[in-house]
């Protein structure tokens, strides 16, 4: 079973940098088999990632949606397990010490929450091949009251500084406490922070009441801002650059396995 780490929080706050950036650490530090799963439909982690998509889960075809979807095999054909075996392995882009898996949005006029509810019920199974995974949500709670991340290790909220993106963060937390979710630990990071208002953000979390333990600031910083700006991936961040250094020392004390 695979380590799963999953990123939420409100839209335009740095998830998708972040998640690229855990997979990059990852990659590095680690050396072991890593899955990341863009679960946005406006997908966009491919290019955090510099890795051109070719499949989603979502383009599989309504017809192979159904059968997965119920479970039941197919007369004559495959089981509905071995033609998700065989879609997803269809749709596993493989990169440099990575791969990745593009939840994407369903063809036709299906369900969008079909892709969704596929890789909620074969996570487990899909995961087995890696040692870990790094989930990158879409903004708001709908991935965590549709339980895409059921089973995560590390829950890792993204705010920016402002007071905004700490309710958002505070509602997740508390909605992952009343669904139960099976999450072995929190953080939030407020991104984005500048040292002028670094007291400002620690006043405002406190005011808020956010219950968590681990509470991390990473600095504004031109270099990401600008590998957007140039469609670069976050490969290409120099390792000195302030917001890395301070995100790896986050990922450090967070003590990974
Ligand atoms: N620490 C940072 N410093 C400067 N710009 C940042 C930082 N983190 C993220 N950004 C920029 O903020 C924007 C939104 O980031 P993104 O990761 O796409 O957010 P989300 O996935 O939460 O919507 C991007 O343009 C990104 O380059
Ligand atoms: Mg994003």
């Amino acid at each position: 079973m695979s380590y799963t780490i999953a990123f939420s929080g409100k839209g335009g706050t740095g998830k998708t940098t972040l998640a690229g950036l855990t997979v990059r650490y990852l990659v590095e530090k680690r050396g072991k088999a890593v899955l990341a799963v863009d679960a946005d439909s406006n997908a966009c982690l491919n290019e955090a990632l510099g890795v051109e998509c070719h499949a989603t889960i979502g383009s599989f075809r309504e017809e192979s949606l159904d059968t997965i979807r119920s479970g039941k095999d197919r007369p004559g054909g495959m089981s509905a397990e071995q033609l998700f075996d065989y879609k997803v392995q269809e749709s596993i882009i493989e990169a440099k010490g990575f791969d990745l898996l593009v939840m994407g949005r369903p063809e036709g006029p299906g369900c969008y929450c079909a892709a969704n509810n596929i890789i909620r019920k074969y996570t487990d199974k899909l995961s087995d091949d890696y040692s870990y995974a790094v989930l990158d949500n879409e903004a708001g709670m709908e991935h965590l009251s549709r339980r895409t991340t059921h089973k995560v290790d590390l829950l890792l909220m993204v705010s920016d500084p402002t007071k905004k993106g700490i309710l958002a963060s505070k509602r997740i937390n508390s909605l992952a406490d009343e669904l139960k979710l099976d999450i072995g630990r929190r953080a939030l990071v407020v991104n984005r922070v500048s040292s002028i208002d670094f007291d400002d953000v620690k006043k405002l979390i406190s005011d808020i009441e956010v219950p968590i333990d681990n509470v991390y600031n990473l600095p504004d910083d031109r270099d990401i801002f600008r590998l957007d700006l140039v469609g670069n991936s976050v490969f290409a961040l120099p390792p000195d650059s302030k917001a890395l250094t301070a995100f790896y020392n986050v990922l450090d004390d967070l003590s990974i396995p």
